[in-house]
């Protein structure tokens, strides 16, 4: 271990809770920032910053989405706008780079904070107009001997970060510290993010609720002969009249072979009889997303193939979530579903045996390429590393969230694709939780088992 691996074991052991942290500030997004910089150290700075707006056509811009780790660590939705953490700074360890009130701007769209009330509103112990980033930032950075950031996401902040960093290393001639490196916020935030705290999980149970609801809404509005963007308008409304502003992640809504199309969003096809219709959509509600995946009979009665498919994809994946506990190796869940998925298919002859030959061999990949899932938060496919200390995994701990979502394919176009089963796609995926002695199932408010499925397709329609 070297010593800034003590240094930063020291940090955590010296940390206390994030609810004895808020106790003591009163504030989520202060204790997280306590925290975060307790991680980086006394001499480290950390800079986040605002995603940029981004063009959708001529002078329109699409629906602004906060920068997910300035929002974790601030609460503060405006573009345009830098958070520098100063740890130990006597006077402002948290400095807030935002745009400046301007009533021109603000009637066409809305009230901006102001440097004025950035200390009121969003906890800055120093606030400057963004304008003055350039300006600011070198001095800001003197005497410091790192600086986090994240490098390669947004050209425009990296050129005024390096130009900064280079500037105070010029003006400290290497008689003062001054930034020797730029660090991925990475290891420190990251990890943070990756253990949901009470007010997390809330969050997250209230973004999955309302994703379960609306995929019951589609499952009873399903019928044949409607369109899948149809279907998905369906889903989408119960997601916004709930208080989602966006769905976490554009919705896939697949039919027939569609469903084979791992991230197929064009959603123009014509449900029809006899097909299965695939549909992964989540709502974000409050920035925190659920990630759903069911799939169910377009006329509400599987077919036999379709259901020996159905059933194989529904047991692999309770059983990957009856393994979940804390201590539990990441790796073991995919490992699971990748068994059982392709004991079942060599069982029903499409793949050839034995089962550890077919996984060595990655045969099974023909129909079930992707992983078993992801961490889930404030990004759908969240934050936080998926193997520690070089090793392949890393124990579950209470206060993980991820998703098991594995599937079967039979793609039109895969020569192994065996005729009777073309065309036919399962994804099955649920959002779970780490608890202090098993998991629990944010999502269990949709059905998966067939026979629940087939009683409410199309009670609605
Ligand atoms: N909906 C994206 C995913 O399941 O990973
Ligand atoms: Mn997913
Ligand atoms: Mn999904």
């Amino acid at each position: 271990m070297d010593q800034a691996e003590t240094a930063e074991q020291e940090a955590d052991e010296a940390i206390v809770t994030e609810s004895s942290l808020r106790e003591a500030t009163g504030d989520v997004c202060a204790a997280r920032r306590a925290r975060l910089m307790q991680r980086i150290g006394a001499t480290s700075a950390a800079l986040f910053a605002a995603n940029p707006e981004r063009n959708r056509s001529n002078d329109t811009d699409f629906a602004y989405r906060p920068n997910s780790d300035l929002w974790y660590l601030t609460g503060f939705e405006e573009p345009q706008a830098v958070m520098l953490l100063l740890p130990g700074h006597e006077e402002h360890p948290f400095v807030l780079f935002l745009r400046e009130r301007d009533m021109k701007f603000e009637i066409w769209d809305g009230p901006r904070v102001g440097v004025e009330r950035a200390r009121e509103m969003v906890g800055a112990d120093k606030a400057f107009p963004i304008t003055e980033l350039d300006e600011q930032l070198p001095k800001l950075l003197a005497g410091r001997t790192d600086l986090h950031y994240a490098l390669g996401l947004n050209p425009g902040m990296d050129a005024s970060v390096i130009a900064a960093y280079r500037k105070a290393q010029r003006t400290a001639r290497g008689r003062a510290p001054a930034p020797m490196a730029i660090k991925e916020p990475r290891d420190a935030l990251h990890e943070m993010r990756l253990i949901k705290s009470p007010e997390e999980i809330e969050a997250l149970r209230e973004a999955c609720r309302v994703s379960a609801e609306g995929h019951v809404r589609g499952m009873r509005m399903t019928k044949p002969g409607m369109t899948e963007f149809e279907l998905q308008a369906e889903i989408e409304y119960h997601f916004q009249r709930h208080g989602a502003r966006s769905p976490g992640y554009p919705s896939i809504v697949g039919t027939g072979a569609n469903a084979c199309v791992l991230h197929y969003i064009d959603n123009r096809d014509t449900l029809e009889d006899g097909q299965l219709v695939l549909v992964d959509a989540g709502a974000e509600v409050d920035w925190y997303t659920g990630d759903i995946t069911r799939t169910w009979p377009v006329s509400g009665t599987f077919s036999g193939h379709q259901r020996m498919i159905y059933d194989l994809v529904l047991r692999a994946q309770m059983e990957a979530i009856s393994i979940i506990r804390p201590g539990l190796d990441y790796t073991e869940i995919h490992k699971t579903t990748v068994e059982v998925i392709t004991q079942g298919l060599i069982d029903m002859g499409i793949l050839e045996g034995p089962m550890e030959k077919a996984i060595e061999e990655k045969t099974f990949k023909k129909f079930f390429m992707h992983g078993t899932g992801h961490w889930l938060g404030i990004d759908v496919h969240d934050v936080g590393a998926y193997a520690l200390d070089g090793k392949k995994g890393r124990p579950l701990e209470a206060g993980m969230v991820f998703t098991i979502e594995p599937g079967i394919y039979f793609h039109p176009e895969e020569e192994a694709s065996p005729a009777e089963y073309v065309g036919i796609g399962v994804r099955i995926e649920d959002d779970i939780l780490v608890t202090e002695d098993g998991c629990e199932v944010l999502t269990a408010g949709v059905p998966k088992e067939p026979e629940e499925i087939e009683a409410i397709v199309g009670t609605d329609a």
